[in-house]
């Protein structure tokens, strides 16, 4: 039983309950519910909320004034892109990222251009100022009006947003409210200062950038409300080690969601990255066995993307599978089609995925591909460097048509592929391609081997 002045509170999606529960009444989560102690709201907080949704009086839409939305270049065109063609002003936008993939040094650089003509206050309660400062010393940036504050309590950045026209937290699970006793990060907390910020937001016009870590899993940490609360919802994706990074809305009240980001992350900080295409492919393919490209529609954009793979003898008790870039459900399911309707057995060997720069491949597109990388690597057999291949499999083996096959194609010949290969169901809308491009329809996963590696081994069904 909980003790006077505590509730339990679920981390999955923020259900309250007075008594612990193995299991949240709301999402079905089992474990997830965590007592959290809170105190009564104070009359000032209470006031405030009862302000922001007395104050509208109901009327026509026919008589509402229409708002046009004041959009402000960041200085990066790439996040411009993302947002939706700028900044617009008093809006929330949430920046979340695995840690150390460059979030603050994104908002820094965006501030230090922001300050030029606007006055710019960073909230920093991850950082102290002069790491803030180091940082912005070392990627050179050229700053003007750009105030930085070290704290950790929300209570105290109203009195300091004076004249301030952008302001960036650093991040939302590191600040606290005094109105709760729940330490910082805590579903709680999370809620009530994403609240707060909306408030001040709306009400004084003032745009916020708030960072946001990420959990385990890759979702944003806290409540799902954090992300209801919010404008736009950016992720930043990659693997640290690469330098490559993929900037993706997946809410945008201003904008398209399906637009991308690339950027690449470098001493002199974070550049957008305008021409990127042929950055996710190896020099050296085409020479070694396992690899294979795909035009990848990521966003609305497409891009071709190298995928390799290398499968070697398992020594020892189960063999492993390792992806990275592409889901381990997926690979599964594609080794047993393989394996099943191709005659390629994986059953003795581990098998290894990477997909080039640390991009993400989540699309069924990709599938066709991933298969002809494993059986390349399967016949150690290298795959023509001029040949990109992309398709749905399905689980009987055959390859199903996809969207944006033009696109693609499109993509292929731009960047000087000869040949193809494409579900035969998406012959007709790219078959005007074909005096540029060798287009190689394919209609079971079977030809597209026996299209790359030659009639006569590999047996299984033929289709
Ligand atoms: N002195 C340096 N020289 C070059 N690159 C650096 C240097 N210091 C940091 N970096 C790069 O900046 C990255 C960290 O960036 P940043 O601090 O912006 O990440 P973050 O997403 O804000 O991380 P966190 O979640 O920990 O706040 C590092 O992964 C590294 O690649
Ligand atoms: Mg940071």
């Amino acid at each position: 039983m909980a003790k006077n002045g505590t509730i339990f509170v679920c981390a999955e999606c923020g259900a309250t309950s007075p008594r612990w529960l193995g299991r949240c009444p709301a999402c079905g989560k089992f474990n997830t519910m965590a007592e959290e102690a809170v105190k009564d709201e104070k009359p000032a907080a209470a006031k405030a909320r009862g302000g922001l949704y007395s104050a509208p009086r109901a009327q026509r839409l026919t008589s509402v004034k229409f708002e046009r939305y004041d959009r402000t270049p960041s200085g990066i065109s790439e996040f411009d892109t993302v947002l939706g063609g700028g900044i617009v002003s008093g809006s929330l936008v949430l920046l979340g990222g695995d840690p150390g993939i460059g979030k603050s040094t994104l908002l820094t650089q965006i501030a230090a251009h922001l300050s030029l003509e606007h006055r710019v206050l960073y909230f920093s309660a991850e950082e102290s100022c002069s790491q803030v400062k180091m940082r912005a010393e070392r990627l050179n940036l050229e700053s003007e009006d750009f105030l930085i504050v070290n704290d950790t309590c929300i209570d105290n950045l109203e009195s300091e947003l004076d004249g301030v026209e952008f302001c960036i937290i650093d991040s939302i699970q590191a600040v606290y409210t005094d109105d709760l006793t729940s330490s910082a990060g805590s579903v709680g907390q999370v809620r009530e200062c994403a609240t707060k910020l909306m408030r001040i937001a709306k009400s004084r016009g003032i745009t916020f950038f708030v960072v946001g870590h990420v959990t385990k899993e890759g979702a944003l940490a806290g409540p799902k409300v954090l992300e209801h609360i919010m404008d736009t919802v950016l992720y930043f994706e990659g693997e640290n080690q690469e330098n490559y990074r993929i900037l993706r809305a997946v809410k945008n009240r201003f904008g398209n969601v399906s637009e991308v980001g690339v950027f690449e992350m470098t001493d002199r900080g974070i550049i957008a990255v305008t021409d990127y295409s042929g950055i996710f492919l190896s020099e050296s393919r085409g020479q070694e066995a396992g690899c294979a490209v795909t035009p990848a529609q990521t966003g609305n954009r497409c891009m071709n993307v190298e995928i390799q793979t290398l499968i070697s003898r398992t020594s020892f008790g189960q063999p492993r599978r390792m992806p990275l870039g592409v889901d381990y459900n997926k690979l599964v399911l594609l080794l047993a089609v393989l394996e099943k309707r191709c005659s390629l057995p994986f059953c003795s060997h581990d098998v290894y995925i990477n997909v080039m720069g640390g991009i993400k491949l989540n699309e069924p597109a990709c599938d066709l591909a991933l298969c002809a990388a494993l059986a390349s690597a399967h016949r150690d057999i290298p795959i023509d460097k001029y040949t990109a291949v992309f398709g749905e499999v399905g689980l009987t083996g055959e390859v199903r048509a996809v969207s944006y096959a033009e696109k693609r194609v499109q993509e292929c010949v731009k960047m000087g592929f000869r040949r193809v290969i494409l579900p035969a169901k998406n012959m007709k809308s790219v078959a005007k391609y074909a005096d540029r491009i060798n287009i190689v329809p394919v209609l079971y996963v079977n030809s597209m081997i026996k299209t790359l590696f030659g009639k006569g081994d590999g047996g299984g069904e033929t289709h």
